[in-house]
């Protein structure tokens, strides 16, 4: 992709418009999708697309620094210029939008707000009624602020204002019975939503969250082997190995882009076994499935895992 615009935002951040580097099509951009960004520096990062098209002549990305990351956004905030070239991955969605839903409620904090605003883009267009609960630190670190106040569906909340972080477990309680739940922010944030809606009986098919952030610790603790069902051979991935630097050692090439557990690029059907899921993709219910693992991150709870490989 070629960085065709780039702007400053509130809060931090830069939207970069980015458009085919060779003006050729791109792949559709659902709401909730994000693409994977391999940075010159050697970073692989997750970005939300900030709009939905069937058809996009671009992509946009909402970019905030973060001085305590590890170079991936200060890359992007600091040293990136229009008409540079950025290799991606095409778009991913762990975080779908249920468009037949008749009400949604959106929580975002932060930057989190990147993939809600497609979201809302779509109800609109589908006339479905939403609303959004957009917390931040303060006013001036909310991006896309000017575009959302005013409209009387948008719930603001500024912590140093309010003298506390949002209230989630009320807002989660007070949302209508078949409304679909969607929030992504900080780790603290989406794990506070994520007790709220066990505790509110909130149908794990009607509660969605999306992580920036790893959940859980990678299993790299080895102990167990892998079965490779349709390339053949056996792998015992070592203490400090996970499932994928165990496969890569035996000389195998697989896809991968975060490495965390939160953008689905290493996903891989498992055919027998109880995979140890430390990614923060998968439903409670796919996770008792055991159908599907992300081999970057999860290990496994059987003493052998044979994988559609
Ligand atoms: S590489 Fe991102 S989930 Fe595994």
């Amino acid at each position: 992709l070629r960085v065709a615009e780039l702007t400053r935002e509130a809060g931090n951040c830069v939207l970069l418009t980015l458009v085919h580097a060779r003006d050729g099509t791109l792949p559709p951009s659902e709401a909730g999708a994000h693409i994977g960004l391999h940075l010159p520096n050697g970073m692989e990062r997750q970005y939300s697309l900030l709009h939905a098209a069937a058809e996009p002549e671009s992509y946009r990305i909402a970019v905030k620094l973060d001085p305590a990351g590890r170079g991936g956004s200060r890359y992007l905030v600091e040293r990136v210029s229009v008409g540079d070239v950025i290799e991606a991955d095409p778009p991913r969605n762990n975080f779908p939008l249920r468009e037949d839903a008749d009400t949604s409620v959106l929580i975002a904090g932060g930057i989190g707000i990147t993939p809600i605003m497609p979201m809302i883009e779509v109800l609109d267009a589908g006339q479905k009624a939403w609303t959004l609960h957009y917390a931040a630190r303060t006013r001036s670190e909310a991006p896309f602020i000017e575009a959302l106040q005013g409209d009387p569906r948008v719930r603001l909340h500024f912590d140093d204002q309010m003298g506390g972080v949002l209230g989630i477990a009320e807002i989660v309680n007070s949302a209508p019975p078949k409304a679909h739940l969607y929030c992504c922010g900080p780790g603290p944030m989406l794990a506070a939503f994520e007790a709220a809606a066990r505790e509110a009986r909130v149908p794990p098919d009607q509660a969605h969250v999306e992580y920036f952030t790893p959940k859980f610790a990678r299993s790299t603790d080895g102990g167990f082997s892998v079965v490779l069902a349709r390339t053949g051979g056996e792998v015992r991935p070592v203490k400090g190995q996970s499932i994928l630097d165990a496969l890569r050692a035996h000389g195998l090439e697989l896809a991968s882009s975060c490495e965390e557990g939160i953008c689905g690029a290493c996903e891989t059907r498992v055919l027998e076994g109880i995979p140890d899921h430390r990614d923060a993709i998968l439903t409670e219910r796919e996770r008792q499935e055991n159908k599907t693992m992300f081999i970057c991150c999860s290990g496994s709870k059987t003493e052998r895992l044979v994988l559609d490989l």
